[in-house]
């Protein structure tokens, strides 16, 4: 791909597997990029997310996820392409950080999530009852995505080439 400069962060967020780290590192790779993800840096400093949510709670999680996320989007950093946590928009101090980005959400259905998510264990919001917990989830916080996004990308039935380039397209 042609490489691509940003004015400011290009971030994705969306429900837990929308494929936000797939499509962000391949995006970023594919344009020459930088990549950061909140997920990843979260884990790399703080230990797997299961274990967080055991020992410390949700609550907690969120607290850090939030400092690893302003961390990831501090001012002076050059543009990256950021991709964030499903639940990581709750954080009213993410919320305000957002305002300074280019936002995407990446939407889609129960359906084609749903392969991703049945034998999940990485996910602790999902344990017990994966589709019916993500689709509760997404109930709830759909209204939040659409409030925070400046983009949307329909990623139904979509090849991950598709993806590619109708998230260059948006831009
Ligand atoms: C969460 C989403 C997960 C991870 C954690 C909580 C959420 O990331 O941060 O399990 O609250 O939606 P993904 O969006 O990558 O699944």
């Amino acid at each position: 791909g042609e490489p691509m400069l940003l004015r400011r962060h290009l971030v994705l967020i969306g429900p837990m597997a929308s494929g936000k780290s797939t499509l962000g590192s391949q995006f970023a790779n594919r344009h020459g990029l930088a990549f950061a993800d909140s997920d990843k840096r979260l884990v790399e400093r703080h230990g797997p997310i299961p274990a967080i949510f055991t020992s410390l709670g949700e609550h907690a999680f969120r607290e850090l996820e939030a400092r690893e996320v302003a961390a990831l989007l501090a001012e002076g950093k050059p543009p990256a392409v950021v991709s964030l946590g499903g639940g990581a928009i709750l954080d009213t101090g993410t919320q305000q950080l957002l305002a300074n980005c280019t936002v995407v959400f990446l939407d889609i259905d129960v359906d084609t999530v749903r392969p991703r998510i049945i034998k999940d264990t990485g996910r602790p919001l999902l344990a017990g009852d994966p589709v019916g917990r993500w689709t509760e989830s997404l109930r709830q916080r759909r209204p939040v995505y659409e409030r925070l996004a400046d983009l949307v990308l329909d990623t139904r039935g979509k090849s991950q080439q598709q993806l590619l380039a109708e998230l260059k397209n948006l831009l």
